[in-house]
Formats: structure tokens, sequence, C-alpha cells
């Protein structure tokens, strides 16, 4: 086997929050992967760091009257103690804010100018005239230029979904002072991403880009590659840009070098050659984890930065989806937008460990956290299979046979049909899909639980004839269980550390392929507990956040699907008795006052009805003017606070932006029935 040399990064977080089960997602996988290469006997580093910069954490330091020196300082250390304590283990853990990534930032911008790929022009923006600074589009609100609608942010509407540049939302004020923004000229530093197109349309058809994430690609090309603005005005916490005094690097661009920077320190401290995993024609491989919402820095600005600056291109992005919780999106009101801390004060880590990897794939889709599933599935493979399997021998052979396990191997076959897995395992953890390995490996815990059921050793160790073939039994299970935890190591490193400690050994990938005869054990302790539902609660309840952050966060997610039990059932009659009909919206408007209603007349063929529907936060109103659509015609008017509701629109979808009114197919007229 050839040594790879591997160097693999999760996105960095921002410095500004908590580390929250999403986040650890993408960690969870790094390390199991990386921890998987190095029991392969492979080269393999992983390293990330705190993401620093940029205006949201200047201002959050001085919300809290601190630097953001110090603030940086102190979430760095949360952080780490976070990944530490999920058994994340980086080779290094650095800063973006450090002297190792101030340097490769200025070499690669210095390489990127002198290459003629940097290009200055003036821009206008909107400056807040008292905190004297540029307002990032986040930090403006106003009202909708397309809509009208009050309140909005600087660079799109939530209520018609219009995008915008800033300078045309009407009614601008800065949300850092409340001032009324004033534009203002500068000359702003932009990196040529166009020069790069050939270049990046060949790298990512030879590279082995997920299919999802080629096609996004795709579509960004057909719309256009555009110049990227990397440079920000003081005041801005970030580094200035070498001779430009009062202009710093915008934190997107310092933020992927500082994979580099991380790596450069771990470098200089085990004695790794750096330019070995960087160099222009490096043979070693370079993987970067992110999740979906920074592909197109990782897959086109970061490999254009390295390519112009001389510096070899990620062998691979590993593009992974969201988590959400129960079905939604990590909520603060329902208590599942969880801290990392606040899971571990209740839980062990190795439960989700095991449980992402049991759902994670090579795909982009999201993966669904659900507690339910969470503890069925942790309870029956990990506590009912794989350590039933050490709880139902080990006894035997402390207190019958001396803590030692036989010479003799009684079903070498089974043996062999463990061993033999080992390269379809390895296959599945080398291509990121876990959950394939989870399976396999659970497969062969069921196995080996049918062969300890079949050979019942708590009935023969009663009858002196069967003292051998008993010993021989146990010592099997007990191998079996050896090699399942070897599979298993890189996803429960301190569950199978526990399995090295109960069997007097070390394990790494090739420890599979042996078994231990004639060998001393100790006295096994139980190694993994089952999850107790009430922990979990406590999680969720120790998540919630105080009422009124409540009451804010439920406006804005009303939206979000509910899972709701179905209805009784009703006969053919009952559902009969429902009169559907198509209908034109004649007239669709905004309600003063109304913060999910929209205003529809409805043309049903002659006849006209007002009716108050939910949907604003998915359709501008003048796109539904002139629409089919179906309504339920025959309901009871009911009277709502902005006016008679004479019936229903149908209507579907998750929510928010994405709301559909049924839409009937060609050929419906008005006040034809649909059934
Ligand atoms: N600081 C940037 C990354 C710079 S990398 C050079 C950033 N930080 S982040 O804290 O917002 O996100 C860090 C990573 O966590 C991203 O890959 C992001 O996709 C991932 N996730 C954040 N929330 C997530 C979920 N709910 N689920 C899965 N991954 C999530 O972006
Ligand atoms: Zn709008």
């Amino acid at each position: 086997m050839t040594k790879r040399k591997i160097l693999v990064t999760s996105a960095l977080p921002y410095a500004n929050g908590s580390i929250h089960l999403g986040h650890l997602f993408e960690h969870i996988q790094t390390d199991i992967w990386a921890r998987f290469q190095r029991s392969m006997g492979h080269e393999c580093y992983s390293v990330c760091a705190d993401d620093a910069h940029g205006t949201p954490i200047m201002l959050k330091a001085q919300e809290l009257g601190i630097t953001p020196e110090e603030m940086v300082a102190k979430t760095a250390k949360e952080h780490l103690e976070d990944f530490v304590d999920f058994g994340v283990e980086y080779d290094h853990y650095h800063s973006t804010h450090s002297e190792e990534n101030r340097e490769f930032s200025s070499l690669i911008y210095n390489r990127l100018n002198d290459a003629g790929h940097i290009k200055k022009r003036t821009i206008s923006q909107l400056y807040d005239p008292e905190k004297c600074m540029f307002l990032p589009d986040r930090f403006i609100k106003g009202t909708c230029p397309k809509c009208k609608a009050e309140d909005q942010n600087g660079d799109s509407c939530d209520v018609c979904s219009a995008t915008y540049a800033t300078t045309e939302v009407i009614n601008p004020r800065s949300v850092v002072s409340g001032a009324t923004p004033v534009l203002k000229d500068s000359e702003h530093f932009f990196f040529d991403l166009p020069a790069f197109e050939d270049m990046l349309k060949a790298y990512l058809r030879s590279g082995s880009v997920q299919t999802e994430v080629a096609n996004k690609l795709e579509e960004w090309f057909e719309s256009g590659l555009k110049q990227w603005d990397i440079s920000r005005d003081a005041p801005y916490f970030g580094f200035e840009i070498p001779n430009q005094p009062g202009k710093f690097f915008y934190v997107w661009l310092d933020a992927p070098i500082g994979y580099m920077a991380s790596f450069k320190f771990m470098c200089e401290e085990k004695g790794v050659d750096f330019n070995e995993f960087w160099k222009a024609d490096s043979s070693a491989e370079l993987y970067h984890n992110i999740g979906k919402d920074i592909t197109y820095f990782h897959c086109l600005f970061w490999p254009a930065m390295l390519e112009g600056a001389g510096f070899r291109k990620p062998t691979n992005v590993f593009v992974h989806g969201f988590v959400t919780v129960n079905g939604a999106k990590m909520s603060k009101s329902k208590g599942t937008f969880i801290k990392a801390r606040t899971y571990l004060d209740h839980l062990n880590p190795e439960y989700l460990r095991y449980y992402y990897a049991a759902k994670l794939n090579n795909t982009v889709v999201d993966v669904d956290l659900n507690f339910e599933d969470f503890t069925s599935r942790v309870n029956s493979d990990l506590v009912g299979k794989v350590v039933n399997i050490a709880s139902r021998c080990a006894s035997f052979i402390t207190k019958k046979f001396d803590g030692k396990l036989s010479t003799n191997v009684t079903n070498q076959a089974l043996a062999d049909e463990f061993m033999a897995a080992a390269p379809s395992i390895a296959e599945c953890y080398e291509n990121r899909e876990f959950s394939r390995a989870v399976r396999q490996i659970m497969a062969l815990a069921d196995k080996a639980n049918v062969y300890i059921d079949a050979e019942a050793p708590w009935v023969t160790i009663k009858d002196a004839d069967k003292q051998v073939s008993t010993h021989e039994t146990c010592s099997l299970g007990i191998n079996l269980f050896r090699i399942l935890m070897v599979y298993l190591q890189p996803i429960l490193p301190v569950m199978a550390k526990g399995a090295e400690e109960f069997l007097n050994d070390t394990f790494n990938w090739q420890s599979a392929q042996t078994l231990l005869t004639d060998h001393k054990v100790n006295k096994f302790k139980a190694l993994m507990r089952r999850v107790e539902p009430a922990k979990i609660e406590q999680v969720v309840e120790a998540s919630k956040e105080n009422l009124k952050v409540v009451e804010e966060v439920k406006a804005d997610e009303q939206s979000e699907l509910e899972k709701e039990p179905l209805a009784p059932e009703i006969s053919f009659d009952d559902f009969a008795k429902i009169d559907l009909r198509v209908v034109r919206i004649a007239k669709a408007e905004h309600v003063d006052g109304a913060k999910k209603l929209l205003r529809l007349e409805l043309d049903l063929g002659g006849e006209q009805r007002q009716v108050f529907a939910g949907i604003k936060s998915a359709y501008n109103p003048e796109d539904l003017e002139g629409k089919m659509t179906v309504m339920v015609a025959n309901l009871a008017p009911r009277k709502m606070k902005f006016g008679m509701s004479e019936g229903m629109v149908l209507a579907a979808g998750p929510g928010g932006k994405d709301i559909f009114v049924l839409t009937p197919g060609e050929g419906a007229v008005p006040g034809m029935r649909v059934m």
C-alpha cells in the first residue's frame, strides 16, 4: 500500500457565535474520515480555525464593550473545547486573526496583483454618517423598492422576494445607529474572477465534485462570472491590504487562506513540510468539507485565488447538506437550536457521532436529526447489538476461564467472514458513505448475536463436559466484538478506547485481520449506556430561549411545517360536500397591517369573491394577478380582522417563500368544478 499524504479541513466557524449541532455535522464528518485515513496508515492531517474577521464580529465586540481581539480569543477557546469534548481532534485549530494568516493573505494578494488579477474602481455605497462606516447590506433596512413593504432587508425583500441593490431601498436606515445612510464614493479592489473561467471549467470537469455541485456551478457559469469585491474600508476588523492604508481585505478573502495558515502553524510544530502539500504540482491530497451555502466561495473564488497565486488547488470539495431537527429548521423557540455545550451537559457525544455517521452519505441532501430515531438507533445498535456481544461473553471469561481467551478458534468461517468485510467497509469510509459502513457493521453484529444465541454459553457453562466449547464460544464472541470495534473506531473513538482497555490491545485498521488467542483480557465494564429520553427533553428545555425571543422567532417561523396528526376519517359523501372551483385571481394586493395575508379578488365565472390568503411570504401580488387557481367555493364566509373572507384558495408547501397556490391544468376556466 502506498502511503498517501492527505490534508482535510472543515469550514471555519465564525467567531461570534457558539458551535451548534449543525456545525458538528461537518466537524464530526471530517474527524471520522481523518481518523479512518490515519488508521489505514496514511499521513493524514486535519486542521480548522475560527473565522475571526468582518463587520459583524467588530460590531458584536463593540456591543460587548471589549476589543475584537478579546472576543475572538474567548470564542476560540470555547469552540475548541466543544470540539475536543465531541472527540473532534484537529491536528491544529487556529484563527484567521493570526500572523500566519496575515502573511499568506498578503503573499497571495501580492502575487495576484503582480499578475494583473486585481482591478481597482470607485464604487458608491451607503455610508453611516454617525458611525462613520460603510454599511454591509445586512446592516441596512428600509422599504422594498418593488412592493413597498416596510422594514425589509438591504438587499432583498421577505415579502415579495425581490432582490435589489441597497442603493434602491426606499427610506433606508442604518441598523447600527438608526441614521439615514448617505451615498459615498470609495475605491474598491476587485479580484478578476472572469479571467479564470476556462481554468475553472476545466478544473471542475476534471475533479470529482458531486453531481449536484457540478450542476450548480454550471448555472453560475451560465449567468457569467463577475469580478469579486475583496476590499473594505476602515473601520474594519481584518488585515490591512499591503501598501493601501485604510483598505482591508474582505473577510471572505482571508477566510479560506486560514486553512493554509492553520496548517502552516501545525507544520512548524510537527516538523512537516508545508510546501509538499501546497506547491502547485503537489501530489498530496487536499479536501475541504463545507456546507452547501458556501459552495461558491470554495469552488470558484478559492481555486482561482490559488491558481493565480501559484499554489495547488483542492483535490475535491466535499459539500454536505444542512441538519434539520425533528423535520424542521433548527428553531430557538422549539428548543431545537442546540448548542454543542448544551448537548454535552446532558448526553454522551458518541451518541451524536454514531447517529450522524448512520445518516451520512456523500450527497448534498439535508439530514434530519430526529430524536426518537436517534434514541432507538443508538439503543438498539450500539447498546443492544454491539455492547451486548461482549457483555454476554466477558463475564464467563473473567469468572471461569481466568480472564484468558481460548487458543483454539472454534468457528473460523465466521471469523473469516468478519475479517473479509474490511475492504468493503473501508471503501464506504473512503467514499464518505458512512451510513453504508454502519449498515454493514451492524449486519455483522446481528450475525455475532445469532451465533451467541445459538451457542447459548449461559446454558452450556453449567455443563461440566462443555467447558472447552463454552470457553471457545465466548472467546470467539469477544473476538467478533473486537473486529466490530476496529471497524467502528473512527466513529466511536472513546468507546473503542474502552474496548482496547478491556482487550489489552491497540487498534488500527489492520487489527481486524487478526484474532486474539491465548490472550489475557481485563474485567469488562459497560462501554455505553442507553440514551435516556428524559435527557433529550432536558437538552430541548435548556435550549429554549426566553419568551420574548420565542414570540419574535415564532413570527418568522409561522411557515414551518408542523407535524400534525391526521384528522378523523371522513366519508366520501363528506368529501363530496366540498365544492372546489377553478377561479381566476382578478386582483391581489397587500393588506395594511397584515403580516401574512394577501387580499385576493377571485373571479368564479360571473361571480366575484374576496378571500384573504396567508401567502404573503411567498408571492408578490402583481405576480398572482391573472393566474388561475382552485378555491373551496362553498365555505361559510368568515369575518376576519381585515374584512369578510368568502372561501379559501388551495396552496401547499413548506412555508416562507415556498408556498405554492394550486394551479389547474390547461383548459380550465373560471367556475369549472374540480373533482
Ligand atoms: N466562516 C464561514 C466559513 C469560512 S470557510 C473558509 C462560515 N461560517 S459558519 O459558522 O456560518 O458555518 C460554518 C460551516 O457550518 C459551514 O460549512 C456551514 O455550511 C456549516 N453549517 C452551519 N449550519 C449548519 C447546519 N444547520 N447543518 C449543516 N451544516 C451547517 O460559513
Ligand atoms: Zn417587496
